[in-house]
């Protein structure tokens, strides 16, 4: 298998902080590393609480979309400290659950976080989302949680998903999708920032898939379109907090990486330019 580089300097913050003890960074983001989710955004706090709940409700919300129940088999690829793999152990009985992730660092926390209940089976599998080492038709739901983004090509990991799913399988995801005509904008910036050998704070990241291309995937690999969710708006308090969770301790020089690119993020998706979606596709029963 070829060998991807990990370029996630956001990750490498978190577990620098966990390493030091910072226990608010770890009630932060010790479980979930994702947007919130408010089904009332007024009410949002701006507290680490609030916002901890939140990233537990988008995980419902994403989980809710892929119809799961008990006794599935399950991998959630792209599975950070496995908050995902977590809520599913809590909340079903009789599941296999499988996380996957590039990151043998993010597994090890996993691992030693995420206990097995309820009759449930937990596996931890480092690997590339667009390389998955199963057998073909092995998982009942396919979970990508904020990731794809990351993954080296959208294409290979739907094909991926759809080959390990069983048929009337799900797979389910969250990302971020730019209008159409903004496309060429965020990728004349990608291009830019590339040229200056600068992945940036959240790493590399390809934000240029519109909602156009993801249904031209879908038919391409021969997935149906169960849900499209624009949820935009239920994720947009995430931006208050981040940024003033990145200054509880005051400002300084190096974290300018991180509030540039978290501040432009806030201004595209309120501005509409750049959606937070929700997708799920089934792969049909009868092929
Ligand atoms: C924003 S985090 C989301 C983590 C987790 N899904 C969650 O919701 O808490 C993105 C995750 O994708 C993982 N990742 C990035 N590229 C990957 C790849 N090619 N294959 C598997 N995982 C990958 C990262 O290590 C990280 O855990």
């Amino acid at each position: 298998m070829t060998q991807l580089e990990i370029n996630l300097p956001y990750f490498d913050l978190i577990l620098r902080g966990f390493a030091d003890g910072d226990r608010d960074l770890e009630q932060a983001f010790g479980r979930h590393v994702h947007w919130g989710y408010w089904a009332d955004p007024s009410h949002a706090h701006n507290t680490v609480e609030d916002f901890c709940q939140a990233a537990e409700q988008l995980t419902h919300e994403i989980y809710t979309a892929a119809l799961v129940q008990d006794g599935q088999s399950l991998l959630d690829a792209g599975c950070g400290f496995g908050g995902t793999v977590a809520s599913l152990n809590e909340n079903f009985q009789n599941m296999t659950l499988t996380g996957l992730n590039i990151d043998e660092r993010q597994l090890e926390q996993a691992q030693q976080k995420v206990i097995a209940q309820g009759n449930n089976h937990i596996h931890w599998v480092e690997g590339n989302a667009c390389q998955l080492p199963f057998p073909d038709a092995s998982f009942d739901r396919v979970l990508a949680v904020e990731c794809i983004f990351h993954f080296p090509d959208r294409g290979q990991f739907f094909r991926e998903a759809f080959r390990v799913l069983k048929p009337g399988g799900y797979l389910a995801l969250s990302d971020f999708v730019p209008q159409g005509w903004f496309v060429p904008l965020i990728a004349l910036q990608a291009q830019l920032q590339n040229s200056l050998q600068n992945s940036g704070f959240y790493g590399r990241s390809d934000v240029t898939y519109a909602l156009e291309d993801y249904q031209r995937l879908a038919a391409e690999v021969g997935f149906q379109t169960h849900i499209e969710r624009d949820i935009t708006e239920n994720t947009l308090p995430t931006y208050d907090f981040l940024l003033k969770f990145g200054a509880r301790n005051g400002y300084d020089w190096s974290q300018l990486p991180a509030f540039a690119e978290t501040l432009t993020i806030a201004l595209v998706s309120r501005l509409w330019l750049v959606k937070y979606m929700i997708l799920a596709y089934q792969k049909p029963t009868f092929q």
